[in-house]
């Protein structure tokens, strides 16, 4: 069964189809060389014949005419004769010699003479035609006849009519033809072998590609195919396998955040309970305590919504078709505003926050998106920077960009650990995060915000001496 099923296969779809074609193309080209080679030589066979059969009679109408004026006489007579049967033996033909009035004087075959013959042919001879004309006579098969006057200077004295058999020509055509058709039924075979095998290479990768869909469709993403060459299917394999590589990619990026998300909203949780079960379980807690642990619930509780704000803005980021609000905006008072609306939180840690306006600068940007990047990237900086610590912030164009340089002498980050701040609920030293408040999304938000118009974030640091984000943003914005 399974046999039987796999052959079937090999004959179906793709395979079957390019092996018709090629048989039908190729079997089309043969009837068409056949019919054009047949008609060819038939035509050529027939004019050779007939311009020979023509010839030889204007020969025999000379040769017999010395002797025409005196047909008559028995010994002229005879002597004619011989001469017509011997030339109609030569000939393979029937020749008959006609006189004026297109009475037989001699007939190769006995039968007409004496008798008025009236074919055509043989009345425009009469009129001086030399006439050759092909005919079908069911008894004989193909024929051609042909008449030729017998002139002398200009007179016309009687007419010379051969009949001769074309079947010989025909059955030669058709011999050649049969060979022809043997060799036509070899390469017909021979292309079916080839196009077999053409089609194997042709439907095998697809087959392949196909399969590893239907793998994948079944949610094993680590398909890949062998791809050999450089025409249009290998290419297709080529972009398939891309295309696998990254869904495979985005596969694990899915599980990790899933597994991340989950992580950090049970953190928050666990504390939650433990707090709420140790008031259940306590009897006569003191009023303090209670409220402290409350207080501590609470807290959690805001970071839990924090979390959850934060990644539902960032989902919402990364929906296509963001709508992006410019507007002419003066940075350097944006600047400004966000240092003040920041500063209580650095009054606390006594750190000072200076900012240099080495140019002014007024671009259309989407303000409250650049807004948030400064309130996460300096709201970083007073974080991870110590008391009395220093924070500079510079404006300044460079290029086709104006740069917000936010330079703190904090904490810094560890160089191996530079390249995944930008990630999803990175942090660098997950207990002080904790202690922060922080979520680990600020950075991948802000990275976002800025990319979306065109710009770039980066990031300098060393450990204890301090970190340096440097904002770039287009000085012309793309709206
Ligand atoms: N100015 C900085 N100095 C030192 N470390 C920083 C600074 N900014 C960011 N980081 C590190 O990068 C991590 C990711 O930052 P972010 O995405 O804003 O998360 P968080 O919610 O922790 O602030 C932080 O946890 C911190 O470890
Ligand atoms: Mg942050």
């Amino acid at each position: 069964m399974v046999i039987i099923l796999e052959r079937n296969k090999k004959l179906t779809g793709l395979r079957w189809k390019l092996v018709s074609t090629y048989l039908l193309l190729v079997f089309l080209t043969i009837l068409l060389i056949n019919s054009f080679i047949s008609e060819s030589l038939r035509i050529n066979y027939v004019n050779e014949k007939k311009i020979s059969l023509l010839t030889q009679s204007n020969i025999i109408a000379d040769r017999l005419l010395p002797y025409i004026y005196e047909i008559n006489s028995k010994y002229v007579n005879e002597m004619v004769t011989d001469i017509v049967m011997r030339l109609s033996i030569e000939l393979k033909s029937r020749v008959m010699v006609s006189d004026l009035n297109g009475k037989i004087l001699i007939d190769s075959y006995n039968t007409f003479e004496g008798e008025r013959l009236n074919e055509e042919e043989l009345s425009l001879a009469l009129l001086g035609k030399n006439v050759a004309k092909q005919h079908f006579l069911p008894k004989y098969g193909r024929v051609m006849y042909v008449a030729v006057p017998i002139t002398n200077k200009g007179r016309i004295l009687g007419a010379v009519f051969i009949s001769s058999s074309l079947e010989e020509i025909f059955s030669n055509i058709k011999r050649t033809m049969e060979k022809f058709m043997i060799l036509s039924f070899f390469s017909l075979a021979i292309t079916a072998f080839i196009s077999f095998v053409f089609a194997d290479i042709i439907s095998n990768p697809i087959e392949k590609l196909t399969e590893a869909v239907k793998k994948m469709a079944q949610g094993k993403f680590n398909q890949k195919v062998e791809v050999y060459g450089n025409d249009e299917i290998s290419n297709l394999g080529r972009a398939f396998n891309l295309m696998t590589t990254k869904l495979e990619q985005v596969d694990k990026q899915r599980r990790e955040f899933v597994a991340n998300v989950s992580h950090e909203l049970r953190t928050p949780l666990s504390s939650i309970k433990v707090l709420s079960e140790s008031l259940i379980h306590q009897d006569d807690t003191p009023k303090e305590i209670y409220k402290e642990f409350l207080r501590d619930i609470d807290s959690e509780v805001d970071r839990l919504n924090k979390i959850i704000d934060n990644l539902l803005y960032l989902v919402d980021l990364e929906k296509e078709n963001i709508h992006l609000d410019y507007q002419l905006t003066y940075v350097n008072y944006l600047i400004q505003k966000v240092i003040s609306s920041l500063k209580p939180l650095a009054d606390k840690k006594n750190i000072e926050i200076s900012f240099v306006e080495k140019e002014k600068i007024q671009v259309m940007l989407d303000k409250f998106k650049v807004q948030q990047s400064l309130i996460n990237v300096i709201g970083n900086a007073i974080k991870y920077t110590p008391e009395n610590g220093k924070i500079h912030i510079e404006i300044y164009s460079e290029q086709n960009n104006f740069v917000i340089k936010v330079k703190d002498n904090g904490i810094g980050i560890p160089e191996d650990e530079l390249p995944f701040i930008f990630d999803r609920f990175y942090r660098v030293d997950k207990a002080r995060a904790r202690k922060t408040g922080g979520t680990g999304l600020g950075l991948s938000i802000t990275q976002q915000l800025i990319a979306l118009q065109q710009g770039e974030i980066k990031v300098e640091s060393e450990v204890n001496k301090g970190t340096t984000f440097y904002i770039l943003l287009p000085l012309k914005a793309a709206v």
